[in-house]
C-alpha cells in the first residue's frame, strides 16, 4: 500500500537531544492521526521535519510513494503540506484578508484585487461561522479567532496534508467543534491529517488512528476506536496511574476566609458576582466559554474594570483604583492567565532565570544580594515536580518544547511566597504526567494553606480536584457545587442555565 506521507527511520539531533531517534510513522489519505506523548516527546519536531522547517539528520521522508526532500516551509506548501503551529504567524498589524492571502495575493494586472480577496476569505471563514469580519484587524481578534484564520489560510488551497500541532488547546468549545467539523470535511475529501494533542478524550471523537511517541521514539501506533485512555497514558509514560486526581483532603472547619467577592459587576459583563474564599479551599470555576469564568479571574486582578463590587483580602477592602495584578501580587495574590504559551517568557534566557525573576526577594539574604544557592536549589526542586525537559536550571527557554516552556511560566508563579493562586486553564497543553503533578501541586499548595481559584474547561478537574464548584452562566455565578455534591449532569444543568440556586435552593428553568 503506498501511504500519502511517511517517515522511515528519521533521526533528529539537538546539541546534546536526540530529539527523534528513528522514528518510523504512516500517514494515509483520508485519515486523522493522531500524534499523542508527553511533553518534549519529539511530536513538533516530527511535523516540523514535514513542514519543511527542520530538516532530519538521518532517515527518508517519502509523499505519495516517492521520496522527496523536504527543503523548506515554502517547498512543503508545494508539495501541499500545510501545518498550523503552536505559535501563530500571523502578522498582527495587517487584517484577516490581507493575512490569509499574504504571499499569494490574487494580482489583476498591477493592483491588488482586495474585494475579490476579501469575498474569498469571507467564504472561507463562513466555515467557521465565528463572526470574523475580513476586514478586522488580526490584532483586534481574540485568540481562539485569530487560530481560526490561521486554520482557514491552510485550507484555502486543499492542501494533501494537514498538519495541527496542539489545535484544541487555545479554542474553545464552540470552536472546537466547528474546527471538528471542518477536519471532518477535509478528510472525507481524501486529505491526510496530523492532529497532535494532549486532550486524550478528543481523540475517540476526531481521530482514526493514534500514534504514540515516547522519549523521541515510536511506541506504538492504535487504532482510535481499539484503545481506552489508560493505556494511552500507561505508553506515553511508561508508568501506569493508580489515580489521576489525588485525594481530596477536606478544609479544615476553622479555616479563615482570605478572599471575599461581594456584587461585582465589570465592564464586559460581569453581573453581582460574590464569593468566599477559604485559606486551605481549591475553589473550581466552570462554565460555558463567554460565561465569564475568565472575566473573573481577570477581575480579581484589575484586568477588567470594575463597575460596582468590592474585592477584600484578608479582610482589608482592596481599593478599586489600586487594584492590579502588581499591586495584588503584593498583597500574596497571584494570577496565572489562560493562554499563557511563552507569553512574558524570555526566550533566550535560562529556565533559571526565568523562574526567578519574579522571585528575586525571597532569595536576598544581605542587602540585595542574591542568595544563589537558595535560588538554584527552588528551581532545581520545581524542575523535578514538574519534570521539566531538560532537567538543566541552564537551558534555553527558546529550546524547550511547548509544554516545557508553560511548566516553566507556571513555577515562576508557584516559587513565590502566595496566599491566593488565581490560576486560568494551568494545565492546557500540558501533558497527562505534568498534569497530574500540578494536581498534586495544588493539593499541597491547598494543605500548606494556600487558596486557589482554579477556572477550567475540564469536567473532570471541576469534579475531581476542587473542594467547591462556582458555575458561571452569562456573567453570573448561577450555582457554588461543594465536592460531594458535583456531578457532571448536575454541573452541566448549570452550565447550560437549565438550573440555577436561588438563595441556596435550586429552581429549574422551564426554558
Ligand atoms: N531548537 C531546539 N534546540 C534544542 N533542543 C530542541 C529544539 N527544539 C526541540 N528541542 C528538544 O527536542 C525535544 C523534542 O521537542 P518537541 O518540541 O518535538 O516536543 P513535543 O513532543 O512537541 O512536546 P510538547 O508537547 O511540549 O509540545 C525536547 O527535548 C526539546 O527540548
Ligand atoms: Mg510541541
Amino acid at each position: 500500500m503506498t501511504f500519502l506521507l511517511r517517515a522511515h527511520e528519521v533521526t533528529k539531533r539537538f546539541p546534546g537531544v536526540l530529539a527523534l531517534d528513528r522514528v518510523s510513522f504512516e500517514l494515509r489519505s483520508g485519515e486523522v492521526h493522531a500524534l499523542v506523548g508527553e511533553n518534549g516527546a519529539g511530536k513538533s519536531t516530527l511535523v516540523n521535519i514535514f513542514a519543511g522547517s527542520l530538516r532530519p539528520d538521518g532517515g527518508t521522508i517519502e509523499l505519495e510513494g516517492r521520496p522527496v526532500q523536504i527543503r523548506s516551509p515554502h517547498h512543503a506548501q508545494e508539495l501541499g503540506i500545510r501545518a498550523v503551529f503552536q505559535q501563530l504567524s500571523l502578522v498582527p498589524a495587517l487584517t484577516v484578508a490581507e493575512n490569509i492571502f499574504l504571499g499569494r495575493e490574487l494580482t489583476a494586472p498591477g493592483l491588488l484585487r482586495k474585494p475579490a480577496m476579501r469575498a474569498r476569505s469571507l467564504a472561507q471563514l463562513g466555515i467557521f461561522d465565528a463572526g470574523i469580519a475580513p476586514t478586522a484587524r488580526v490584532r483586534d481578534l481574540t485568540v481562539p479567532q485569530r487560530y481560526l484564520v490561521e486554520i482557514a489560510k491552510a485550507t484555502l488551497e486543499r492542501p494533501k496534508v494537514l498538519i495541527l500541532d496542539e489545535p484544541t488547546a487555545s479554542l474553545t468549545d464552540r470552536e472546537t467543534s466547528v474546527l471538528f467539523r471542518l477536519v471532518r470535511e477535509l478528510r472525507a475529501q481524501g486529505v491526510g491529517i496530523i492532529w497532535i494533542t494532549h486532550r486524550l478524550e478528543e481523540l475517540y471523537e476526531i481521530a482514526d488512528r493514534v500514534t504514540v511517541m515516547r522519549d523521541g521514539r515510536h511506541v506504538a501506533t492504535l487504532s482510535a476506536q481499539e484503545t481506552t485512555t489508560d493505556r494511552l497514558i500507561t505508553l506515553m509514560t511508561g508508568r501506569e496511574y493508580e489515580q489521576i486526581y489525588p485525594m481530596l483532603q477536606p478544609v479544615p472547619p476553622d479555616a479563615p476566609t482570605v478572599l471575599e467577592v461581594q456584587g461585582l459587576c465589570s465592564v464586559h459583563g460581569l453581573r453581582n458576582i460574590s464569593l468566599t474564599l477559604r485559606t486551605g479551599e481549591i475553589l473550581g470555576v466552570g462554565g460555558l466559554i463567554g460565561s465569564g469564568k475568565g472575566l473573573l479571574g481577570r477581575a480579581l486582578v484589575g484586568l477588567e474594570p470594575l463597575t460596582a463590587g468590592e474585592i477584600r483580602i484578608g479582610g482589608e477592602t482592596v481599593r478599586a483604583d489600586h487594584l492590579s495584578p502588581h499591586a495584588m501580587l503584593r498583597r500574596g495574590v497571584m494570577y496565572f492567565p489562560a493562554d499563557r504559551r511563552g507569553e512574558g517568557l524570555l526566550t533566550n534566557r535560562s529556565v533559571l532565570e526565568n523562574m526567578t525573576i519574579a522571585a528575586l526577594e525571597r532569595f536576598e539574604r544581605l542587602a540585595g544580594l542574591l542568595d544563589k544557592g537558595k535560588e538554584r536549589r527552588a528551581v532545581v526542586e520545581y524542575i523535578r515536580r514538574l519534570a521539566i525537559v531538560p532537567p538543566n536550571p541552564a537551558a534555553r527557554v527558546r529550546n524547550l518544547s511547548g509544554g516545557n516552556q508553560q511548566k516553566v511560566a507556571l513555577a515562576r508563579g508557584l516559587i513565590r511566597d502566595t496566599q491566593v493562586f488565581i490560576m486560568d486553564e494551568p494545565t492546557q497543553g500540558i501533558d497527562v504526567g505534568a498534569k497530574i503533578a500540578i494536581y498534586e501541586l495544588l493539593h499541597e499548595l491547598a494543605r500548606q494553606g494556600a487558596a486557589v481559584l482554579f477556572i477550567t474547561s475540564d469536567m473532570l478537574e471541576l469534579l475531581h480536584v476542587c473542594h467547591r464548584v462556582a458555575v458561571m452562566f452569562q456573567g453570573e455565578l448561577v450555582a457554588t457545587v461543594p465536592h460531594e455534591e458535583a456531578s457532571e449532569e448536575r454541573l452541566l444543568q448549570y452550565f447550560f442555565g437549565h438550573m440555577r440556586e436561588e438563595g441556596g435552593q435550586t429552581s429549574v428553568d422551564a426554558a
